[in-house]
């Protein structure tokens, strides 16, 4: 274990597997402010910069490659203060986050929802991210109204979920718009919005994606996290108002295989409990599943009246003479109207599968 004394105005950048504890003094994480001797762990894909408000004691034990930093100052850019002063002046109702992949857009949504709530306003965040879902598992879109100041989106609580059952966008466009669209009647009147999006940026694609998003979710404003201009081609044929913030000095960039490792967290989280359950069909609607021909490992998404998604599970047989689904999950039957399928394979474990051959091929059409 480390024990470190810190001066106020300086900021330690711990990356995970970390456990943090703070003995003496005041600090904060992207302004929300840390309780004396509260311990708070950083999972290893993680980074979290702690702002020392005061003179601090912390004590640091780290996991196998964890690393930390201290540095002279907040690792807050300037420009998202100045972001949030005009999101606050111009009383904005809507906030649209781009950006590409490890630029911020997670953190800027916390931060600024933190900002918000000192002056009491009431934030939902939607975090329409399905490959890298802080709300909700992979391949879900996640609503939270947010009361308590957030140091990770992880944690907050969940009100509504859409299920996609893809990790990448480019084949979901509308389903994902039409899914924050959902979302947002969940929000009561007089909450400020914030939206998260997915990195795809780069592409024809990606540009036609976001500016469709943005004249379908019309958000007051939209901000874009851009490092050397990539964002350009979208944010010119945004016609809402706009503004490009910076992507943090201090951002950490995750390796494919440290995304993939967070997605498998993330089912994880919500197969907890899972254990093989069967479904009766004759009750429930599954033309989309039945004309998906699932196999073994296909993540199915068990979808309540109004729509919303109440879990996951995973596909392990269907008889469809006598209408059952066999499905490892939690949920109950009781709560699903609906069963939907996705591309995504799971193993029990939550761990991800290569496409199938047959869904490698619709995919490639
Ligand atoms: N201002 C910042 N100071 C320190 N670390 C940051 C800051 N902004 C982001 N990070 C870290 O960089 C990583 C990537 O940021 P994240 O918000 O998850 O990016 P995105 O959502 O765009 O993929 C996270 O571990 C986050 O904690
Ligand atoms: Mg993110």
């Amino acid at each position: 274990m480390l024990k470190l004394e810190i001066q106020a105005g300086r900021t330690l950048l711990v990356s995970g597997p970390a456990s943090v504890r703070l003995e003496e003094g005041l600090v904060n994480i992207f302004g929300a402010p840390i309780h004396r001797r509260g311990r708070f762990t950083v999972r290893r894909e993680k980074q979290i910069p702690i702002e020392i408000v005061e003179d601090s004691k912390v004590d640091v034990e780290f996991g196998e490659r964890a690393t930390y930093l201290e540095v002279e100052g907040s690792t807050v850019p300037d420009s998202w203060r100045e972001a949030t002063r005009r999101i606050e002046s111009s009383g904005e109702s809507k906030i649209l986050i781009i950006g590409s992949t490890d630029t911020g857009k997670s953190t800027f949504s916390i931060y600024l929802t933190n900002q918000m709530l000192k002056n009491k306003k009431r934030v939902a965040i939607v975090d329409a991210d399905i490959g890298q879902s802080d709300l909700g598992p992979p391949g879900s879109i996640g609503l939270s109204l947010v009361t308590e100041p957030l140091t990770e989106l992880e944690g907050a609580t969940v009100e509504a979920m859409i299920f996609i059952g893809e990790t990448s966008p480019s084949r979901v466009v509308d389903r994902v718009i039409n899914g924050i669209l959902k979302l947002e009647t969940k929000i009561p009147y007089g909450t400020v919005k914030v939206i998260n999006t997915d990195g795809w940026v780069a592409d024809e694609g990606a540009i036609e994606y976001k500016v469709r998003m943005v004249e379908r979710l019309e958000p007051s404003l939209v901000i874009g996290l851009d490092e050397g201009g990539e964002l350009d081609p979208i944010m010119s044929r945004v016609k809402t108002s706009k503004m490009k913030i910076n992507v943090p000095k201090y951002v950490k960039v995750r390796s494919r295989e440290e995304r993939k490792h967070i997605r498998e967290h993330g089912y994880r989280r919500y197969l907890r409990e899972a254990v093989y359950r069967n479904f009766l069909l004759d009750r429930i609607e599954a033309a989309d599943l039945l004309d998906k021909k699932p196999e073994k490992g296909h993540i199915l998404g068990f979808i309540d009246s109004e729509g919303f998604m109440v879990g996951i599970g995973i596909f392990e047989s269907l008889n469809r003479r006598r209408g059952i689904l066999r499905a490892y999950t939690k949920v109950d039957f009781r709560k699903v109207s609906r069963i939907e399928c996705g591309s995504i394979r799971l193993t029990p474990q939550g761990q991800e599968l290569p496409f199938s051959i047959d869904q490698t091929w619709k995919n490639s059409r």
